[in-house]
């Protein structure tokens, strides 16, 4: 990079920057240019980092407009400008003249905003307009900016007075009456229409109701400042906002339209917008600006007001603290929470913006009854309450939906258009991809499981019916990841190995002691001993000793015993359903690859004093090849049970949602942490209704397709209750727990990992540091000690209500983190953001790619292992193949769980991903804050670049090689899909 050179910016397209191929800037940071153009176009503040002679400089802040010329050396910058100059004839020098002649009441128009300073009507002999003031302001804001301007009127100065400018605003001579015109854009939106809202309350309110407000909207501005007299916030005068009747939506989906308020001249800053809608149906407001930095980021659907009578508010788009708020909307902010929290009584309907909790009540239905979750019995964390009626047979049982309803979420929960037509999408080509095998199956019989890849595409086989080509695919699955042509049927030891690392890594722990015990109670579940012996691993540790392998670090273990032996009497005593307790010892080979070396099968014997556990270990001849591959099938379900139950549903999607509730309830809008989090909440109770709907049910899909059937729910409420803990979610500590990583301050992370090549870990660490110092950033930001996070009541009751209301089951533990100071905040926050977003997309969006082909890692079994003394074991001895084919799902079954799985693995096309946000526009007076933001934005590329960098790296032997595959599922940015890639902010699947 060195050098003089200069390079012109040739464009600025809509995915990044493209400069002057001549110029080695290195890491242009097209997710941050990407993000910043979206926001605020061409011209948009972003900040460049150029590598120079191998080093990277410092950031830079700069505007960046096309045809702008960079230079190389990164230190000048030399920025187009547009600069307008109005003639005039009396200029700046009749402002003198003008003292003392402010009588009368004409008003006069702002025509010209120019970039050195505001130029008047000549006739308004306005005195000490500021042109220091204005220009202070116009730098940074542009037209429309937040100035003051201070008039002397008969010679004497008037107070000082903040109004919003913008070209065309009338400014009324008297210095009485203000005009703002302000634009309002409403969102287009397939879902605004009466059926969301509830019809009958509708036609009743329309004829009790007093409609004071009819065919308009009525926005009303709300000043930060009291009025004197009244002691309540200054108000504009009401202004009506007519809706066309077709909207005329532009190809953004937006309808702009033009209002005008009008405000007193000592009216002050707006600090929040009344909005009542007049007309019979809600409409979505995106947002109301007055002025560029007057913004008011609505994001909401409003009610028809014969419908909602309360007046909503929206706040100024800026982040305060509670103890910051302007006096005017002071006790606005503390009425719209009280208003979200609802009353905890009757039943909600979709219109409403309710958040409160309640038990799992609502999982069984009159057929099949399941247990409440939540409480002494069974403890969970509590859920989005609908207030939906009991049961008529059980007064603590809420009914079930009916199958046309949809499970109430706060109307602003809802999915947007193009996330639902994404998913009705999925459904349908779901239900194609399921009629050839369910057809096969009725026509042809039970099919073996591998005539699955006839309906995979790229398989090089032709679907059992005579189709064409193009006909053909249209039925078939896209191929899954692990499904790449000439692949085996069965599951090489070598991958199940890389597995635990890789795809499914949340499991594997470091074993510290040899034999492992079970923690389960002896008198309950028999001996807690093992039948793992010296004599089954030690042919395979490499020469090595048990003890020095232990004290080497070399023996792992992905132990589900305790998960599932006190539920086995029970699912094996359902119809098609054979589950071991599963312990797989795995060395830690010197190529750097964990190979499993014994695989323990444990049965409850129904009797305290014995226990049913025989071990498996690596093949020598033709039966303990087939004996070991049914093992390994097993080992599979087991962890397809855990990986879905345990990590993704109950840690991330159940733990969760409470903590979203109370920010609703607890933080306001314009709170700072809300204004954090916003992102990381996005769809989430929506993903959680809808499980509730179909997947976690009475015979929802997780129990069909899992091996616990109806008792899933129940081993996860088991797992909650003896193995779940706040404190052990954030990354570092969950792998220190699993004793995959020890402390250690001299690391870039302050940990180091044992096993290197532990692909999630070592990419994982990357982005929690890079949350992590987001975050601290953040929080330091707007809380200086401790005194600031303890005083802080809306922080502190969201906290406490996350534990008391979310996990009231646990809220007396003694292991929550204290919230007492901008450390323990910066902690929980990351903790959060790092659960919502990059552990969700490692369970979530690998499902499919990586555990979509059935063959190889089945999520059910049908039949356990045969012994010699079995009446089956002859037939496993005459064809072990068909044998083992008979223990994994069906075809059909396993198309269906390819089918779930497919659809809950994709990216819709309105996803947003970590390093992007949408809503900089809250931190404008907060530099260091949209700096932070797009630090973070340019890290997360540059570990996109990392990551791929890592899985070309042949040293790397769990994501580079021959027939290895790439680990993707932390590379933060995707396209829409089941790509097996991309982190979204949120959990948002
Ligand atoms: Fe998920």
């Amino acid at each position: 990079m060195a050098g003089t050179k200069t390079v012109m910016v040739t464009n600025i397209a809509a995915n990044g920057i493209m400069l002057h191929s001549k110029l080695n800037l290195k890491h242009c940071q097209g997710g941050s240019l990407r993000h910043s153009i979206q926001e605020h176009r061409f011209g948009s503040i972003v900040k460049l980092r150029v590598r120079k002679k191998g080093k990277q400089s410092s950031a830079t802040m700069v505007a960046i407009n096309e045809g702008d010329v960079i230079s190389e050396n990164s230190t000048t910058l030399k920025l187009s400008a547009l600069v307008t100059v109005r003639k005039s004839n009396t200029n700046n020098k009749d402002s003198e003249e003008g003292e003392g002649k402010m009588a009368g009441t004409k008003t006069v128009m702002v025509t010209n905003i120019a970039a050195n300073g505001i130029m008047l009507h000549s006739k308004l002999n306005l005195k000490h307009c500021q042109v220091g003031s204005l220009r202070h302001s116009i730098q940074e804001h542009r037209f429309g900016s937040i100035v003051k301007l201070r008039v002397r009127k008969k010679g004497k100065q008037s107070s000082a007075r903040m109004v919003a400018i913008n070209e065309g605003d009338v400014i009324s001579e008297n210095s009485t009456t203000l005009k703002l015109s302000a634009l309002v854009t409403v969102r287009k939106s397939n879902t605004n229409n009466k059926v969301l809202g509830s019809e009958m309350v509708n036609n009743l309110l329309t004829i009790f109701w007093p409609q004071n407000y009819t065919k308009g909207v009525f926005l009303q501005l709300v000043s930060t400042e009291l009025d004197p007299g009244r002691m309540e916030a200054k108000l504009s005068k009401e202004t009506v906002l007519k809706l066309s009747e077709d909207h005329k939506f532009g190809g953004d989906g937006i309808s702009r339209y033009k209002v005008e308020f009008s405000v007193d001249s000592d009216f002050g800053t707006p600090g929040a917008v009344s909005v009542v809608n007049g007309y019979e149906n809600e409409f979505f407001l995106e947002s109301i600006s007055i002025a560029q930095n007057v913004h008011f980021a609505c994001k909401s659907w409003v009610q028809p007001n014969k419908l909602c009578p309360d007046k909503r508010f929206f706040f100024v788009n800026k982040a305060y603290l509670p103890s910051e708020t302007p006096i005017g909307v002071k006790e606005l902010r503390e009425k719209e929470t009280v208003k979200l929290r609802g009353d905890g009584k009757g039943r909600r309907v979709a219109s409403d913006r309710i958040y409160d909790y309640d038990l799992y009540n609502d999982l069984g239905d009159g057929k099949s009854e399941r247990p409440t979750l939540g409480g002494p019995l069974n403890p969970y964390p509590t859920r989005c309450r609908t207030g939906r009626p009991l049961t008529t047979t059980d007064s603590k049982v809420e009914s079930r939906p009916s199958a046309s309803e949809l499970i109430y979420v706060p109307r602003d929960e809802e999915l947007n258009d193009i996330k639902r037509v994404a998913i009705e999408e999925g459904k349908m080509m779901a239900i194609l991809r399921n009629i050839m095998p369910a057809l096969t199956e009725k026509i042809m019989g039970n099919q073996t499981l591998f005539n699955i890849d006839y309906f995979i595409k790229e398989s090089g086989q032709s679907l059992l019916f005579n189709l064409g080509g193009a006909a053909q695919d249209f039925f078939k699955f896209d191929p899954p990841k692990v499904f790449s042509g000439g692949r085996s049927h069965f599951l090489q030891d070598d991958e199940l190995g890389r597995q635990v690392l890789a795809e499914f890594p949340l499991s594997i722990q470091r074993l510290e002691d040899f034999p492992p015990v079970s923690k389960l109670d002896p008198s309950k579940y028999g001996s807690v001993e093992s039948a793992l012996k010296e004599e089954h691993i030690i042919g395979h540790i490499e020469g090595m000793s048990i003890q020095q392998a232990l004290e080497e670090n070399k023996l792992f273990i992905v132990d589900y015993h305790d998960f599932y032996l006190p539920f086995l009497d029970r699912i094996n005593a359902l119809e098609e359903r054979k589950a071991y307790a599963t312990t797989t010892i795995l060395f830690l080979t010197k190529t750097g690859t964990l190979k499993p070396i014994a695989i323990q099968l444990a049965l409850p014997t129904g009797n305290p004093n014995t226990s049913s556990k025989q071990v498996l270990t690596p093949p020598t001849d033709a039966t303990s090849k087939w004996l070991w591959q049914l093992g390994k099938a097993h080992v599979c379900s087991n962890d397809a049970g855990v990986h879905t139950l345990l990590h993704h549903w109950l840690r991330i999607h159940a733990c969760m949602e409470p903590l979203i509730i109370a920010a609703h309830r607890q933080l306001s809008v314009m709170h700072p942490i809300f204004k954090l989090l916003n992102p990381h909440m996005r769809y989430t109770i929506k993903t959680n209704a809808t499980t509730r709907q179909t997947l976690i049910n009475a015979e929802g899909t997780i129990e069909t397709d899992h091996t616990p059937g109806r008792y899933c729910m129940q081993m996860t409420s088991a797992a909650y209750k003896d193995w779940w803990r706040f404190d052990m979610q954030g990354f570092p500590d969950d792998l220190i727990r699993r004793g995959l990583a020890v402390p250690d301050a001299t690391q870039p992370h302050g940990i180091r990992l044992l096993i290197e090549d532990y692909p999630y870990a070592a990419d994982g660490l990357l982005i929690w540091s890079s949350i992590k110092k987001l975050v601290r950033t953040y929080v330091n930001h707007y809380y200086e000690n401790s005194n600031a996070v303890s005083s802080d009541n809306e922080l502190q009751s969201w906290y406490a209500e996350f534990i008391n209301l979310g996990h009231p089951d646990h809220r007396n533990a003694s292991w929550w983190p204290k919230l007492a100071n901008p450390e323990d905040l910066t902690s929980v926050l990351t903790t959060v953001i790092w659960l919502v977003s990059a552990q969700h997309a490692v369970l979530n969006f690998g499902q499919y790619p990586y555990g979509g082909y059935v063959p190889i890692r089945p999520p059910s079994m049908r039949k356990l292992i045969p012994e010699e003394e079995d009446p089956e074991y002859s037939d496993f001895v005459t064809d072990p193949q068909r044998y083992f084919l008979s223990a994994l799902p069906s075809l059909f079954q396993a198309s269906r769980f390819m089918a779930v799985i497919n659809i809950g693995s994709a990216h819709s096309p309105d996803e947003e991903y970590i390093g992007d946000r949408n809503d900089l526009s809250s931190w404008l007076e907060e530099p260091e804050i949209i700096d932070a933001f797009n630090q973070f934005s340019i890290e997360m590329k540059s570990i996109e670049i990392e990551i791929k960098r890592r899985n070309a790296d042949p040293k790397l032997r769990n994501r580079c090689g021959v027939d290895v595959l790439p680990f993707e599922l932390l590379i933060p940015s995707s396209e829409p899909g089941a790509t097996g890639r991309g982190v979204p902010n949120s959990v948002t699947a």
